[in-house]
C-alpha cells in the first residue's frame, strides 16, 4: 500500500517482532478513522449544500423524521467498527503478553537516573545487551519512582513499579542501538535516563558474554578482589573504613600483626589470609566470634591471590611486605 509505505516514513525503523501487530493495527485502525473523517465531512458539505434554502422555498423547513433502518444501519456499522479495531489489536496485544518458551531472562532494577539490567549469571550492565533474534523477557522494578521502559523501535512500552514485578518481552530483528526512554526525570541530573538496547550478533554477544564471565578479564588483580569483596557477602562483616563490624576491618590487615584468642600472634601474610579463607576457625582474632564459615570449594586460589591483592591496597603495609615476601 502507497498510503502506509508513505506513512511507515514517519515511524520508527522496525527492529523487533512485535513490529508487525503493533504497526497493522495502528494503519488499520488509521485508515478506518480517515475513512470515517472522509464520509462524515464530506456528508455535511452535501448535505448543507442540498439544504441551501433557495428563493422561494418555505420559512421554515419541516421537522425531519427519525429513518429507522437509517438508524439500525449504523448502530450495526458502529459495532462493525469496536469489532474491526478488536480483531486488529488482540494478536499484536496477545503476542506481548506471554513471552515464548525459554526466552533469555533478564531482571531489570530500574532507579532514577540510573538502570541495571542482570544477567542469569548475576552480571550486572548499565546497557540491555541482547543477542538478535533471541526473544527476551524482562521482569522489572524501580527502586524509587514509577517510570516506564519504552523503546519505539522495538516496539515496547511497559510500566516499571516500586515494589511490584512487571514484565515485558521482545524479540529483535536486526542488530543496532536503540535508545530507551523512561518517562522519569531526574531531580538530580535534570535530564532523562541515557541507556540503550544494544542488540549483537550471536556471536558478538558470546564474545562479551565471555568478557563479563571471566571477572579475571579487563581487570586488575586488586579489582577482581574488590568484586569478590561486594560478590561474595565480604562487605556484610567487614568494612574497609576501619571500623570493626561483625568481623575486624579489612584497613591494615595485611602485613599486620594480629592477637589470637589462643594467645598467639600472627602476621597477616598472603598464607594466613588464605587459611582464614579457607579454614577462618583454626586461629581466631582476639575480639570477634568464630562466626566466619569458610570459603573452601567456593574461592579457588586464583580468588584468594585476587583478595590478598586487594587487601593490600587496603594496608599501609600493603606495599613493604609485598617486597619481603
Ligand atoms: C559472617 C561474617 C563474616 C563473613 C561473611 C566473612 N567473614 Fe572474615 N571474619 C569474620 C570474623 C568474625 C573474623 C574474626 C574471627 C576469625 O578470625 O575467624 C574474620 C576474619 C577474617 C580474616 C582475618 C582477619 C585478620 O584481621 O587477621 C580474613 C582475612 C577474613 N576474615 C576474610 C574474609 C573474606 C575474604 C570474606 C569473604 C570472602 C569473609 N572474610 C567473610 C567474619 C566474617
Amino acid at each position: 500500500m502507497i498510503g502506509s509505505a508513505f506513512l511507515s516514513t514517519w515511524f520508527p525503523v522496525d527492529a523487533s517482532t512485535h513490529a508487525e501487530g503493533v504497526d497493522s493495527a495502528f494503519f488499520g485502525i488509521g485508515a478506518v478513522s480517515i475513512a470515517i473523517l472522509v464520509v462524515v465531512v464530506g456528508l455535511a458539505i452535501a448535505l448543507m449544500m442540498s439544504h441551501l434554502r433557495k428563493p422561494g422555498d418555505p420559512d421554515r423547513v419541516p421537522a425531519g423524521s427519525l429513518s429507522k433502518p437509517l438508524l439500525g444501519l449504523w448502530v450495526l456499522g458502529a459495532l462493525a467498527l469496536i469489532g474491526f479495531v478488536f480483531t486488529v489489536g488482540v494478536p499484536g496485544f496477545l503476542d506481548q503478553q506471554v513471552a515464548p518458551y525459554g526466552a533469555y531472562e533478564i531482571t531489570v532494577n530500574a532507579r532514577e537516573g540510573a538502570w541495571g539490567f542482570t544477567y542469569p549469571n548475576g552480571h550486572e550492565s548499565d546497557t540491555l545487551r541482547v543477542s538478535v533474534n533471541k526473544p527476551v523477557r524482562l521482569t522489572m522494578t524501580s527502586a524509587d519512582v514509577a517510570q516506564t521502559i519504552s523503546v519505539p523501535e522495538l516496539r515496547l512500552q511497559q510500566a516499571i513499579l516500586p515494589g511490584v514485578m512487571t514484565h515485558a518481552w521482545f524479540e529483535t530483528t536486526q542488530p543496532g542501538v536503540f535508545p530507551i526512554h523512561t518517562g522519569a526525570y531526574s531531580a538530580a541530573t535534570h535530564d532523562s535516563l541515557k541507556t540503550a538496547v544494544l542488540s549483537l550478533t550471536a556471536a558478538e554477544f558470546a564474545a562479551w558474554m565471555a568478557t563479563v564471565e571471566d571477572i579475571f578479564v579487563g581487570r586488575t588483580l586488586a579489582e577482581v578482589g574488590e568484586l569478590l569483596y561486594n560478590r561474595q557477602g565480604c562487605a556484610v562483616c567487614h568494612s574497609l573504613d576501619g571500623s570493626a563490624i561483625i568481623g575486624p576491618t579489612f584497613q591494615n590487615v595485611y602485613g599486620f600483626e594480629f592477637l589470637t584468642t589462643d594467645g598467639s600472634t600472627i602476621v597477616a601474610d598472603d598464607a594466613y589470609i588464605k587459611e582464614s579463607i579457607l579454614n577462618p576457625n583454626a586461629s581466631i582474632i582476639d575480639g570477634f566470634l568464630p562466626v566466619m564459615t569458610s570459603y573452601d570449594g567456593i574461592l579457588g586460589d586464583r580468588e584468594i591471590e585476587a583478595i590478598t591483592a586487594f587487601l593490600k591496597t587496603l594496608s599501609e603495609r600493603g606495599d613493604t611486605a609485598a617486597q619481603e615476601n
